[in-house]
């Protein structure tokens, strides 16, 4: 089966000529059709390139009408992925932005954390009542996130008074914290034999009451809801068989020939190992994660796209090297224009210009075949646009692709910008590359010269049709 989804570069050198890149984008995929003979991708990544909140969201759900398979592979409810279809408006926390397709199975992977009642409100949201269940597979190695994690969560966030991380309080770090400690909570445990279940539980709950005394619930006796309300989730799940080994599943499905979208949540400069550390979400979200977080092996995943906001955005504390004041001029613009709240805290997103030297590290840890720009349409009026292209350390250019590792020297880097003029024309219509304004074609063009990536889609707007493809994309 396969999606015709766009381009890839493999190979492609750091700066491609961008009147070259459409020549690039045939060559490869004939290059493709002469190895593989088949002329599409198959098992599909779509990440975050900044700090999250790109739009993710918005294009798994257009490729998932073409694909029969969404798989998550990290995270937990701290992603809130938001969809608009029909003017209505939806937000995904933990459940696969492929829920909305009548025909796509919604796989969430070994890499995932879930709190399980927050699944099950996600899907009654959905309209979907807890007996249906519908196209939902769970793999039997996802860590059950308690709301003890959540409480640990907070606790941990309140000792660092004025130096919080600003976590999104949903337990994260707890959960792969435990999972770390290799005294988690499984959804094979959670299934399984109902003894086990409470063991694990009243061992995983002791453990917490000595090491976190301040946010640690009560021991586990008969009785105990959470446990009682576990037990019922548990049922639900049991009923339709939803908890299975998803390495077998996905495998099967790729063997069969069908198409799998693997769906990032948080972003590249959140990764654990890669972010700015420790301003950073505690799981794997590179193109490594959906290995790790899937049991898919790399040498299966035919594609990653990188999904880059036309400007930059950071929710909570850290470095933010190309930040603006939000209170005034272009800050305010891209926050206010942009509606930049977060989906799942509602906490105001910090803004700033879109940052070339992060971008480019972002391709080198991910190898996009190809970049998804979003929300070109939230510039419009700006009457410049600043790309940063350099990032300089006392008058030294660092090298491209680097990021600094130590926020002592992340904080003396000097970005050096290069201005574009603005447009002032409403694009939000536009439905190809042709259409826009002169001055757009050529920001859009900038960028793909400036991170070495070529740009497959452009969004114009939040609803799943406000997305056109560039010329050379099939
Ligand atoms: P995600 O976490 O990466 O899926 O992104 P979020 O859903 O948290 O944030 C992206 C926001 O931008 C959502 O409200 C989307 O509806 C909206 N959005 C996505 N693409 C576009 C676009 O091209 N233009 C505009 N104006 N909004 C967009
Ligand atoms: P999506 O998938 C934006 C940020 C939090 C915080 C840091 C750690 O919607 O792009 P955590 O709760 O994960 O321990 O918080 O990471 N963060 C996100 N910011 N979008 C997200 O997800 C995020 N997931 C985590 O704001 O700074
Ligand atoms: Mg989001």
């Amino acid at each position: 089966m396969g999606v015709l989804i766009g381009v890839t570069n493999r190979g492609l050198g750091v700066a491609c000529g961008l009147a070259a890149a459409a020549l690039v984008i045939q060559r490869i995929f004939r290059e493709r059709r002469d190895v593989t003979g088949r002329h599409t991708a198959q098992c599909i990544t779509i990440l975050g390139a900044q700090w999250g909140d790109e739009g993710k969201g918005k294009l798994v759900d257009l490729l998932a009408g073409r694909a029969d398979v969404v798989a998550r592979f990290n995270g937990g409810a701290n992603a809130g992925h938001t969809l608009v279809v029909d003017g209505k408006k939806y937000a995904f926390h933990l459940l696969p932005c492929g829920m909305l397709r009548a025909n796509t199975v919604n796989v969430i992977g070994n890499g995932a954390v879930v709190h399980v009642p927050t699944l099950f409100d996600e899907l009654a949201q959905l309209g979907a009542d807890g007996d249906s269940l519908p196209k939902l597979v769970i793999s039997s190695r996802a860590h059950v996130l308690l709301d003890s994690h959540k409480a640990i969560d907070g606790m941990l966030e309140a000792e660092k008074g004025g130096q919080s991380l600003g976590t999104t309080k949903r337990g994260i770090g707890p959960a792969y914290a435990s999972k770390a400690n290799r005294n988690g909570l499984r959804f094979c445990d959670l299934m399984g034999d109902d003894a086990n279940l409470v063991a694990k539980l009243r061992a995983l709950r002791e453990f917490q009451a000595l090491h976190y005394p301040g946010a640690s619930p009560a021991t586990l006796r008969e009785g105990d809801a959470e446990l009682n309300q576990l037990r019922l989730f548990r049922a639900r799940l049991a009923k339709f068989g939803v908890v299975k080994d998803t390495v077998t599943y996905v495998k099967a499905a790729l063997d069969a020939g069908k198409t799998v979208l693997a769906e990032g949540a948080n972003a590249a400069m959140l990764d654990l190992d890669f972010g700015t550390y420790p301003f950073v979400t505690s799981s794997a979200t590179t193109a490594g994660g959906v290995c790790t977080g899937l049991g898919v092996p790399p040498s299966r995943v035919d594609c990653v796209i990188g999904v880059v906001k036309a400007y930059a955005t950071r929710v909570g504390a850290g470095p933010f090297p190309t930040e603006l004041d939000c209170d005034v001029g272009a800050g305010n613009h891209l926050q206010e224009v942009g509606h930049e709240r977060g989906t799942t805290t509602g906490r105001k997103r910090r803004c700033g210009w879109i940052d070339a030297p992060l971008l480019r590290y972002s391709h080198a840890l991910n190898g996009y075949d190809s970049l998804n720009l979003t929300k070109l349409d939230v510039l419009t009026g700006l009457e410049t646009i600043r790309v940063g292209v350099e990032y300089t350390v006392r008058g030294k250019t660092l090298p491209p692709a680097y990021m600094p590792p130590d926020l002592d020297e992340l904080g003396d880097v000097e970005v050096v910008y290069e201005d574009f003029p603005g447009w002032t024309e409403d694009i939000s219509k536009c439905a190809s590359f042709e259409d826009l304004p002169a001055n757009a074609r050529t920001y859009v063009r900038a960028l793909e010269a400036a991170v070495g990536c070529p740009i497959s889609y452009v969004g114009v707007g939040p609803g799943r049709d406000d997305m056109f493809v560039m010329p050379g994309v099939h």
